[in-house]
């Protein structure tokens, strides 16, 4: 950890500096690269570091050269052409720019080039035909010629995140050696040539987001007995030959992957059953070294298949499956995420689900049809960072043993059918960020004078839509100090690290909720880590607003409607900057509205129609911007915004305020959009406003991506 000092840079007898995976910040010391009998230089995974490469003079002795994973900057210089001696070379995911100096393709030593991952212009400048040696290549082109049909001795061929077009070059399948082959994030077309078993060395197939389409035919791969991991995720490839419950039938490719350990088809439109027998699911009966299982977003039917004990994550979201769900899903005892939302699944949550995993993080099994009650056995030491089950049909009350989720951070039981009392113990999860409850029977008061209400890290509450009556007194919201934080705007989501899968990076889950915002019901495929929310919307509550609400000063949204709300709107409201929306709607809230609400640049969204308030509405600023049923059914209210103007007495206050928008308000467009067309409009644009990847681009396109990028690299590197 720390900085190089530049000190280093005197060290002229030094031949290897070896600081993999460092956590080196600052700006690495050009002079090193200058050392005259630097040999070894490997500076993989620093993720921070910034560098740049001297014109000249760069140590002449260099064999192995990685500076893959860093922030390494600015042009390669075109003497890197007389490093005959270099070997080794990687400079992936890295910011380098400008043209590939056409002197490299003299290096002929060079057993690995990799390139992939910067902002490089045009093609490769020069041809491979010297690199005779070459068995590692990971490259930037915009041609997919049968340049390197000659190359077979490749073994690593890294061909992702170009912009190939048209079909899967039959060449690469003269290739035989491969042992990796990724073309991924391309605009490849077609269907996968069935001359792919001839690559029979395979152990890594990646196929991600490209425009595959076709019949996947399983028995193509029939040869690649040492396969071990196969991503297909976001393409369009149709039907997976899975029909068959009879075991002559079964494709044999899938008993044969004894070895499989990650198999990605996630966001696909995969049709059809999964085959079952008497319980056990043949799909994934045989691969017993399976981690990793995703195959959400495709329109699996049937019943829910049970993977090998091995799995660590297993994802099947967004499909049709039906019926129960297997107690056999407790033998999953190293399973960290368990993702089972949006299909079709119904009975009872089982029991032993509580406690069968001590690793388990995430369990998420929001929009089913489970009913019964929550189960109670969450015993204490878990690692549940995580519990959804919203959106089902949930009945009873809530087990007080969920305390013992002392990790926990998203608790969503929205939406269900439970009814109970409001849990004051929730307040004692010293983690808790988010709480959803919305849409139940929860009724009584929801302050108590036994338990404190710390809440200390919450940053979104929804109870709306229950029955909860009392008032909120005026100590309730001391202690909620996350609320209390102006976040700073920046792209940074609430996500959980996985243990990783494959040797190499950890990998994220990110978390998701539904809430609803300016009116609208959403689904937020991830949470901005700064944003906060209060929902009590649709309840019995009474008396006054707290004037400690105004210490909440992160807020941005703030639902009070549908409640018996009586006395004035808090002044010091306007102390919550921050604040977007704002909804006081049908209550019986008097008095004038605060001239000091003119304060609030940020608020997009303002609803105080259906009380008794009296007074001239606030003119200027983006009051000026709400409509008339923000106002309307307040008998005694009058302004421009209304039919009833106010007699003599206009109060305006200067625009010099206005256009500012909200600080994260660009986050905000990435994930309202990303809801609003599923998962691949948020995809598009997230490739729009980066150019950098793996960091930001990968965090923001969620597990899948960042596990499978890193992954194959990682996988597959030697
Ligand atoms: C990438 O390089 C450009 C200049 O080439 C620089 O402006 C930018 O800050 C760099 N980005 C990072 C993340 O280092
Ligand atoms: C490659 O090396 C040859 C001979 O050493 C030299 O003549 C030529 O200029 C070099 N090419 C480049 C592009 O550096
Ligand atoms: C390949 O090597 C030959 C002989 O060293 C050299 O003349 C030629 O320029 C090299 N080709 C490229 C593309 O660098
Ligand atoms: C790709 O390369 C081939 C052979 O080098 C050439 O004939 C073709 O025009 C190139 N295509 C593009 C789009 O550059
Ligand atoms: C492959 O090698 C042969 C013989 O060395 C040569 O004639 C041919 O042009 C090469 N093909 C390519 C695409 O480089
Ligand atoms: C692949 O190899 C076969 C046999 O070695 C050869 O006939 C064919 O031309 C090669 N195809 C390509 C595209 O290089
Ligand atoms: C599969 O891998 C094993 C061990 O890694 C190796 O011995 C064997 O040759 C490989 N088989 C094929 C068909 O590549
Ligand atoms: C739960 O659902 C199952 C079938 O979906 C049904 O048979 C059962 O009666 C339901 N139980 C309750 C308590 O509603
Ligand atoms: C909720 O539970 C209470 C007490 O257990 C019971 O009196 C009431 O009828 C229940 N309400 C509903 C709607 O089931
Ligand atoms: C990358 O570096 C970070 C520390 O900077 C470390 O936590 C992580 O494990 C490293 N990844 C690999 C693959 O070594
Ligand atoms: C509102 O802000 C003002 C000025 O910062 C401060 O004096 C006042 O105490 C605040 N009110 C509340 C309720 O926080
Ligand atoms: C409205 O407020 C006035 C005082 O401002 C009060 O006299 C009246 O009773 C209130 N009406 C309702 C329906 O609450």
């Amino acid at each position: 950890m720390g900085q190089l000092p530049s000190s280093f840079s005197n060290l002229t007898k030094l031949t290897s500096l070896l600081l993999f995976s460092c956590g080196l910040v600052g700006e690495f010391p050009k002079g090193i690269l200058q050392l005259p009998n630097l040999q070894f230089l490997e500076l993989f995974n620093n993720s921070d570091l910034v560098g740049y490469f001297p014109e000249s003079h760069l140590s002449s002795h260099l064999k192995y050269l990685c500076v893959g994973n860093t922030r390494f900057s600015g042009k390669i210089p075109a003497s890197i052409g007389n490093l005959a001696s270099l070997e080794y070379l990687d400079f992936t995911y890295c910011n380098l720019s400008g043209l590939v100096p056409p002197s490299l393709g003299n290096l002929s030593m060079l057993t690995y080039l990799y390139l992939s991952g910067n902002n490089f212009w045009g093609q490769l400048p020069f041809s491979l035909s010297n690199l005779t040696k070459l068995t590692h290549l990971g490259i930037i082109s915009s041609n997919l010629s049968n340049f390197l049909a000659n190359f077979t001795q490749l073994t690593y061929l890294y061909l992702d995140s170009n912009l190939f077009t048209g079909h899967v070059p039959f060449w690469v399948m003269n290739l035989t050696k491969l042992n990796c082959l990724d073309l991924s994030e391309n605009m490849l077309q077609g269907s996968i040539p069935s001359s792919i078993s001839q690559l029979e060395n395979l152990q890594n197939l990646d196929l991600f987001s490209n425009n595959l389409s076709g019949t996947v035919e399983l028995d193509m791969l029939l040869g690649l007995k040492n396969l071990t991991q196969l991503c297909l995720s976001f393409n369009r490839f149709y039907v997976l030959g899975l029909a068959s419950c009879n075991l002559n039938e079964f494709p044999k490719f899938l008993q044969n992957q004894e070895g499989l350990t990650y198999l990605d088809l996630a966001f696909n439109n995969i049709h059809g059953q999964i085959p079952q027998c008497s319980n056990q699911s043949l799909f994934i009966l045989h691969w017993s070294h399976l981690l990793v299982l995703n195959i959400s977003s495709n329109r699996f039917q049937g019943s829910l298949p049970i993977p090998p004990p091995s799995i660590s994550f297993y994802s099947i979201s967004i499909n049709e499956l039906s019926g129960e769900i297997p107690p056999q899903i407790c033998n999953l005892n190293f399973l960290e995420v368990l993702d089972l939302s949006e299909n079709n699944l119904s009975g009872n949550v089982p029991k032993c689900l509580g406690n069968f995993s001590n690793s388990l993080t995430i369990l998420n099994l929001r929009r089913n049809n489970l009913n019964g009650t929550i189960p109670h056995t969450w015993t204490s030491g878990n690692k549940l960072r995580m519990i959804n089950l919203g959106e089902n049909k949930l009945s009873g009350q809530v087990p007080k043993s969920i305390v013992n989720c002392a990790m926990l951070e998203i608790l969503d039981l929205g939406s269900n059918q439970i009814n109970d009392t409001f849990p004051f113990w929730f307040g004692n999860l010293p983690e808790l960020k988010v709480l959803i409850l919305r849409s139940n029977g929860f009724y009584g008061v929801i302050a108590s004078p036994e338990f404190n209400l710390a809440f200390p890290k919450l940053r979104v509450i929804d109870v709306s839509c229950n029955s909860l009556t009392g008032s909120l007194p005026s100590k309730f919201f001391q202690s909620w100090n996350a609320m209390k934080i102006v976040g700073k705007g920046h792209l940074s989501y609430m996500q959980v690290e996985t243990r990783s899968f494959v040797r190499g990076f950890p990998d994220h889950y990110d978390y998701s909720m539904t809430v609803t915002n300016k009116g609208l019901t959403m689904k937020y495929d991830k949470i901005i880590e700064v944003y906060t929310i209060i929902d009590f919307s649709q309840n019995r509550f009474a008396g006054e607003i707290p004037e400690s609400i105004a210490t909440l000063k992160g807020l941005h949204t703030l639902n009070l409607s549908n409640n018996m709300f009586t006395g004035h709107i808090p002044s010091s409201i306007a102390n919550l900057t921050q604040l977007e929306s704002m909804d006081l709607s049908q209550n019986k809230i008097s008095g004038e509205i605060p001239q000091q609400l003119l304060q609030l640049t940020f608020l997009e969204s303002f609803d105080v129609s259906y009380n008794n308030l009296t007074g001239s509405i606030p003119q200027g600023n983006q009051f000026d911007t709400f409509p008339k049923s923000s106002f309307e059914g307040n008998s005694g209210l009058c302004g421009s915004q209304l039919s009833r103007k106010c007699e003599g007495f206009s109060p305006s206050i200067s625009n010099e305020n206005q256009g500012h928008g909200s600080s994260i308000e660009i986050d905000w467009k990435f994930v309202v959009i990303g809801y609003g067309s599923g998962f691949l409009v948020g995809f598009v644009i997230g490739q729009i406003m980066t150019t950098r990847k793996p960091n930001w681009f990968v965090n923001t396109l969620g597990i899948m991506q960042q596990k499978r990028k890193r992954q194959t690299w990682r996988g597959c590197r030697n």
